[in-house]
């Protein structure tokens, strides 16, 4: 078979896959590293190493591939490789894509048709140091471990068979203090499954607790929220069912008619018991974090009312609404000692669009102030020709206590990645450091790192590592500091 991407739109421009794994030793800085700066920043996205089966298939269904920045006394070192998943070998082994849509086993070739989970996994989410292994996660299958330095791909990791659902999350929830993880995995007794199965996981890896519970309705639950007591589930209209998939359809679709539910249990002990709050449609695709004092809960969160994700059509087949999909900040405020089983919702930063929000890590499950996300400045300046979208081109730090916000502004020619951020010292003030992300040059059509520090982010980047190439895509990346760093 051809092999040819002629033809696919999707994967033209900014969006033409990176084909290879690479190494460069000393890259090139422009402005100055921080001389403190000592760790690696892991990212993880998805390349199709051969084009979909389907031109409108999801690009949540891309090979996975990691790269990292290693930075450490001013310099950069940077490496790529593709994650070595079992369906990446088989269609390298065939010289073709055997795979259909996104997570739907009945759209497969040969001897791939009906397979899932293991064998279909793409490890291309999100990626996290835990327990002193580097994992690479993906929803749909348990974490796969690479090697910390160079990145090869070991194999699939089950916490040594403790972690027993068939799924696990790309967003586990860690404890900022106790480095005690909270994981879960959704579709967690088979395909179309409404079965969603909670773990607790001490930071050494020791699976402490398994709770099992049942959804209102299959949907996607690609985040939670810890605070200091709760777990929180949001279940919205992105769904499923076995009847879908039969059809050979993209593994999700748009329900506008589902309302939207938060599922609230208690974070400690073993009692499976969830209380199902419910509100109108939205899609909650990613949380900052929670607090909880005296049973009321606070939620920030980033929000779409409608479906956020193009590639996920509509159950009745209506437009995708590019309105309904703006995702901005939002707060929610849950009564855990009220009879009423809905919430409160304050919209809030309305002009600044984003949907990749983060926190100092550190702060997780405890009282945190400050939330980070990159967002699209619509007033600032852009050089580039983007397809007509206006990319993400600030980084902001959101203070959720006083409603007012620190931002970096690129600069026009860059669109920008995820932010993600680097604490000053192990015991720096709460979001002190550095905030960093994966920028396109517009302009050269070209990769760089954009790094600016939170003491002064509107001076703009400190410093810049240039890459010779376009880097592979993101969809998480976290930084992992010198002394978090497997041994
Ligand atoms: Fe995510």
């Amino acid at each position: 078979m051809t092999l040819s991407y002629e033809g696919y739109p999707s994967l033209q421009g900014d969006f033409e896959p990176a084909r290879f794994n690479s190494q460069i030793h000393d890259c090139e800085i422009v402005g100055e590293l921080p001389p403190d700066l000592d760790g690696t920043f892991y990212r993880v996205g998805g390349e199709w190493f051969y084009p979909p089966k389907y031109r409108d298939d999801s690009p949540f269904a891309a090979d996975g591939i990691a790269t990292m920045f290693r930075i450490a006394n001013g310099s950069c070192d940077f490496a790529s490789r593709f994650v070595e998943t079992p369906r990446y070998l088989a269609n390298k082994a065939a010289r073709q894509q055997l795979f259909g849509y996104y997570r739907n086993p009945f759209t497969h070739e040969g001897e791939q048709q009906g397979q899932y989970g293991r064998a279909d996994t793409q490890s291309n989410t999100n990626i996290i140091v835990f327990a002193g292994k580097l994992l690479a996660l993906k929803e749909d299958a348990p974490p796969m471990e690479l090697d910390p330095d160079t990145l090869e791909t070991r194999g699939f990791f089950d916490f040594d068979g403790a972690y027993t659902a068939p799924t696990f999350t790309a967003h586990p929830k860690v404890d900022g203090r106790t480095g005690e993880m909270i994981a879960y995995g959704y579709e967690a007794e088979g395909l179309a499954s409404n079965a969603i199965w909670l773990y607790t996981i001490a930071a050494d890896g020791t699976v402490t607790s398994e709770r099992k519970f049942a959804a209102p309705f299959l949907s996607m639950v690609h985040d939670i929220a810890i605070s200091q007591n709760y777990v929180l589930i949001p279940v919205y209209g992105m769904v499923s069912s076995m009847e879908r998939l039969q059809e050979g359809k993209v593994h999700w679709g748009w329900d506008r008619s589902k309302p939207s539910h938060i599922g609230v249990l208690s974070r400690h002990g073993s009692s499976n018991a969830v209380r199902w709050f419910t509100g109108p449609a939205m899609a909650m695709v990613h949380t900052f974090s929670a607090t909880d004092r005296d049973g009321v809960i606070t939620l920030d969160a980033a929000v779409s009312d409608g479906n956020p994700f193009p590639f996920f059509p509509d159950v009745e087949d209506a437009p995708f609404d590019g309105a309904a999909a703006r995702t901005t900040i939002r707060r929610y405020v849950i009564d855990m000692n009220s009879a009423d089983d809905g919430w409160t919702e304050e919209k809030r930063f309305q002009d600044k669009a984003g949907a990749l929000s983060r926190i100092d890590d550190r702060f997780l499950g405890h009282d945190f102030r400050y939330g980070l996300l990159g967002y699209a400045d619509e007033y600032l300046p852009f050089a580039g020709d983007a397809g007509g979208r206006r990319p993400v081109n600030s980084l902001g730090k959101f203070d959720l206590a006083g409603g007012t916000v620190e931002s970096m502004f690129a600069g026009p020619e860059y669109g920008l990645a995820e932010v993600a951020f680097a604490p000053r010292s192990p015991d720096a003030a709460e979001a002190d450091g550095w905030v960093m992300a994966l920028a396109t040059n517009y302009e050269t059509m070209k990769s760089e790192l954009v790094i600016g520090d939170t003491r002064d982010l509107a001076a703009g980047p400190v410093a810049k590592v240039r890459l010779p190439f376009k880097a592979p895509g993101q969809v998480h990346g976290n930084w992992v500091p010198r002394w978090m760093m497997p041994s």
